[in-house]
């Protein structure tokens, strides 16, 4: 029997995950196999920071296998804000599940960093051997350095005891149960909590920044396939980018438009270009993935967006929208 601990599995990419095991075919080669028990837990379950919860957490599941999401996690401004909570947060989640996933002997660990841990200054693409190349972004480095940790710790597991510990590295991810709420969303699901109240209140939807730099999204179903390929086939310590293609970034004006078509907006909708950018762009390689997955189909952005925005506007009242406005 495996038993597979997801971790931040209340999350946006927690519940994509647990969506496609329950949903794909059992025994496909994303559904659910014989032999197999899922388990997903959030914060409620155990706070991952504190060291005896999460011992007792792995001692309860005795999990084989682990997809490490659990993260505090937050879009620019946020993380500009809060850059100590986000360093140490991260560091005491990551070590704790790391310390007693190898006490527990379990046989795969996969955690996950992300493409904002990369250096600011680096040769674009992004790839696999790029991390440690160079400081962060000055805007999230207590986020990029814990993450950037994972992938030190997981080097350092695999040396002195073996441990079959590694990571993957997610570009901006989208989805059904994102976080909505403006104070700390990412980009895209804040553009959709913003053009909603807009199209609600008949207010301009105004988007922050110039709408020019460029970003490449996966929607969290496909990342979710992903992640459930490589615990069953990937075995190395080295990280993995799971993203769409370099040819495939998308514009915030062009997301913002996607947002506007997909919610049926037609009010005044304009710029705010006294608000930061962030970075203009930061092209990510999807080679590595390619070259081992073989065929995988990624779900055009445009139908991702509008399977988003129409769970969106039914799960309003439930979705994590922050203080009501
Ligand atoms: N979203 C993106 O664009 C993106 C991009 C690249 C990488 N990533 C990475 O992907 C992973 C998942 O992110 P996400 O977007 O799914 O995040 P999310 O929706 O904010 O979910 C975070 C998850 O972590 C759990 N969590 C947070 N603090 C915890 C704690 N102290 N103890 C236990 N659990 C805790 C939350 O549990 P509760 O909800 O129950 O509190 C939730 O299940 C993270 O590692 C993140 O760094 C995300």
């Amino acid at each position: 029997m495996s038993v597979i601990l997801v971790t931040g599995g209340t999350g946006l990419v927690g519940t994509a995950i647990k969506h496609i095991i329950e949903t794909e075919p059992e025994g496909s080669r994303f559904g659910k196999r014989p032999g197999e028990k899922w388990v997903f837990i959030g914060s409620s379950e155990a706070d991952l920071r504190n060291q005896e919860q999460s011992k007792k957490l792995f001692e309860k599941y005795k999990p084989t296998h682990v997809i490490h999401l659990a993260a505090l996690v937050g879009g620019l401004f946020i993380n500009m804000k809060k850059k100590l909570d986000f360093l140490r947060d991260n560091i005491l989640i990551n070590d704790n599940v790391l310390h007693n996933a190898h006490e527990l002997g379990c046989k795969k660990v996969i955690s996950c960093l992300s493409t904002c841990v990369y250096p600011d200054k680096v040769d674009y693409p992004l790839d696999e051997t790029k991390i440690h190349l160079g400081l962060p972004h000055e805007s999230n480095f207590g986020y990029a350095h814990a993450k950037r940790l994972v992938d030190v710790q997981n080097h350092a597991y695999k040396d002195q005891f073996g441990d079959n510990f590694t990571s993957a590295i997610p570009t901006n991810v989208f989805g059904p149960h994102d976080n909505f709420d403006l104070e700390s969303a990412h980009v895209l699901p804040a553009l959709m909590h913003k053009c909603y109240l807009a199209k609600k209140n008949g207010t301009p939807f105004v988007v922050w920044g110039s709408g020019k730099p460029l970003r490449q999204f996966i929607y969290s179903r496909d990342l979710a396939k992903l992640f459930i390929w490589m615990l069953r086939e990937y075995d190395d310590v080295e990280p993995l980018i799971l993203s769409v293609g370099e040819d495939e970034e998308v514009s915030i004006k062009q997301a913002a438009d996607a947002v506007v078509k997909a919610m049926g907006f037609t009010g005044e909708y304009r710029f705010d270009t006294t608000k930061a950018d962030g970075q203009f762009r930061k092209p990510a390689s999807n080679k590595k993935l390619l070259s081992l997955i073989g065929d995988f189909e990624f779900t055009p952005f445009d139908k991702a967006l509008e399977e988003t925005v129409q769970w969106f506007q039914q799960n309003y009242e439930n979705a994590r929208i922050g203080k009501p406005r």
